[in-house]
C-alpha cells in the first residue's frame, strides 16, 4: 500500500571506470512513531502528536515505511531493469528506540533481499528526556550494533564494485579515533561513499538550513563545531588522491546537493517519514 504515493527523485552520478550500472535506494529519517505497553506515559504524550508530525495526506510514517520496503522487495530481481543493488539507511529510521518500533526494523531489514547499509541517526537511540545521555549511549545505541556490522561507529561494507563507509555523527560530532579509522579504511580503496546522518558543513547548503531550522545544524564551518574531528575526516575526503566519491547524508529533511570544499558532493534527502526517497543511479563516467 501507498507506494503510488512514494516521492522517489533519481540522482545519477557518474564513477569513472564502474563496470555496470548500479542502483539504491537511500531512506533516511523515516521518524517511525510506534509505541507499545512498555513506553512511559510522559513519552507517550510526548510523542503522540508526533504521529501526525510526521505525515503527509493521512499517511503515517509506519505507512510510508513499509511502502519503501515494500519498493525495496518490489525491485530486488536482478532480472528488472530497475532493479536495486541495496537500501542506503542514514538515521532517524526511528523517532525513538522503543521495543516496538526496534522490533518492526529488524524484521523489515532481515526481510530484506538486497544488502542494506545502516548508520545511525541522533533520533535513533537518543530522544526527548533521554537525548544524548550515558543511559541511551548504554543502553540504545549498541541494539543497533547487528545492524552495522558490529560497530556502529564506522563501519564499512562493498556492494559490487561500490565502498559505503558509515560514519557516526549523532553526537554532533565524530567521536575521537574516527577520523584515524577511516584513513586506514580508506587505504586501497577506489569508488567510497560516505553515509552519516549530519551533512557535512558546505556555505551553500548555510543559508538553507538556517532558513529551515533557524540554526545551522551541519557538521563544521559556520554550523556545530563541538570539537576538530570534522576538520581531519573532511581533509580526508578532500585529499589529491581520496577515493571519497560522495557523501549521502539526512537530518535537515529537506532535498540539497552541494559540494564539499567545492570539490566532493554531498547528497541530503528530504523526510522519508513523508513518502520521501532517494534512487541513487551509480554509473560509468562514459565520454
Ligand atoms: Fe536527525
Amino acid at each position: 500500500m501507498y507506494q503510488d504515493m512514494l516521492q522517489l527523485k533519481e540522482t545519477h552520478v557518474k564513477v569513472e571506470g564502474l563496470k555496470k550500472t548500479y542502483r539504491f535506494l537511500h531512506i533516511t529519517d523515516a521518524h517511525l512513531v510506534l509505541l507499545d505497553e512498555k513506553v512511559s506515559k510522559e513519552r507517550v504524550e510526548y510523542e503522540t502528536p508526533r504521529i501526525g508530525l510526521f505525515s503527509r495526506a493521512s499517511v503515517r510514517s509506519d505507512e510510508f515505511f513499509d511502502a519503501l520496503f515494500s519498493y525495496a522487495d518490489s525491485h530486488s530481481d536482478p532480472e528488472d531493469p530497475q532493479a536495486l543493488d541495496g537500501v542506503l539507511l542514514t538515521g532517524d529510521i526511528l523517532d525513538c528506540p522503543t521495543e516496538e518500533n526496534l522490533r518492526r526494523l529488524g524484521k523489515k531489514l532481515a526481510q530484506l533481499k538486497i544488502p542494506y547499509v545502516y548508520v545511525l541517526g541522533n533520533h535513533d537511540w537518543s530522544h526527548f528526556n533521554d537525548y544524548h545521555t550515558p543511559h541511551a549511549m548504554i543502553a540504545h545505541r549498541p541494539v543497533f550494533s547487528k545492524w552495522s556490522n558490529g560497530n556502529t561507529f564506522i563501519h564499512k561494507q562493498k556492494i559490487g564494485e561500490i565502498t559505503f563507509v558509515a560514519l557516526d555523527d549523532t553526537l554532533d560530532y565524530y567521536e575521537d579515533g574516527v577520523a584515524e579509522t577511516l584513513k586506514e579504511v580508506l587505504e586501497g580503496e577506489e569508488n567510497v561513499f560516505i553515509m552519516q546522518h549530519i551533512p557535512l558543513y558546505a556555505d551553500t547548503l548555510h543559508e538553507d538550513t538556517v532558513a529551515y531550522w533557524k540554526s545551522d545544524l551541519n557538521l563544521g564551518g559556520k554550523g556545530v563545531c563541538v570539537n576538530d574531528n570534522w576538520k581531519k575526516v573532511q581533509d580526508l575526503i578532500l585529499e589529491e588522491n581520496s577515493p571519497v566519491k560522495g557523501l549521502i547524508t539526512g537530518h535537515l529533511h529537506f532535498w540539497h546537493e552541494d559540494l564539499i570544499g567545492g570539490k566532493v558532493p554531498q547528497y541530503i534527502t528530504a523526510l522519508s517519514a513523508e513518502g520521501n526517497a532517494r534512487i541513487f543511479v551509480m554509473e560509468a563516467d562514459t565520454v
